[in-house]
């Protein structure tokens, strides 16, 4: 127990919830929500782990990051819509950080919407500086939107 939150690794009986908290997750923004199936195959490719964030039995948030020698991504991180802005978002990425660490990573990378202003606020509040740009990366229900390539450099004390 941690702050009233709980971190556990997702596993092959969490497919269904984890789908779900994608889809509520990433389908308002227009990108195609990411479903059972590719939540098994990506869960079962090297390197990735996953971890809910419960809140009293829920699952609340969690997030998906791949780990390859020193350097790993973020691969999606999501909170469930009525329950943001308690800093659960926050909790979930620093869990990330902490376990890379941990791990040996020295870099720790991820790609975010330029027009996705929570999310970009939640990593620049973390530390993340913008290291390159794909355009018209994401499709949007109105158009594209440019991806921003964020890196967050790891030191060994903190
Ligand atoms: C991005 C997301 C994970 C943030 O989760 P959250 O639990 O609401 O975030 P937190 O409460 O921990 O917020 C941490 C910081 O992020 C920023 N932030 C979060 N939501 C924000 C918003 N709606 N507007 C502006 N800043 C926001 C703030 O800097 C906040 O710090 P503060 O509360 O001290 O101001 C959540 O909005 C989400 O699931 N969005 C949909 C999926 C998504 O976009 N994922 C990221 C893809 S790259």
């Amino acid at each position: 127990m941690n702050d009233g939150f709980v971190l556990r690794p997702i596993g092959a009986l969490d497919l269904d919830r984890a789908s779900a908290l994608h889809r509520q997750a990433f389908e308002p923004l227009g990108e195609r929500p990411w479903t059972r199936r590719d939540m098994a195959e990506l869960l079962a490719s090297p390197g990735v782990a996953g971890l809910f964030l419960e809140v009293e039995g829920r699952e609340d948030g969690f997030v998906l990051w791949r780990t390859a020698a020193d350097e790993a991504e973020l691969l999606t991180i999501a909170v469930q819509s009525g329950r943001r802005r308690h800093g659960l978002g926050r909790a979930l990425l620093a869990s990330v950080v902490e376990r890379a660490r941990h791990g040996g990573v020295r870099n720790l990378f991820l790609e975010v919407g330029a027009d996705n202003a929570p999310a970009r606020s939640l990593y620049a509040q973390a530390g993340f500086v913008e290291v390159g740009r794909r355009p018209r990366y994401y499709q949007r229900h109105a158009g594209f939107a440019d991806a921003l390539v964020l890196r967050f450099t790891l030191t060994a004390g903190g």
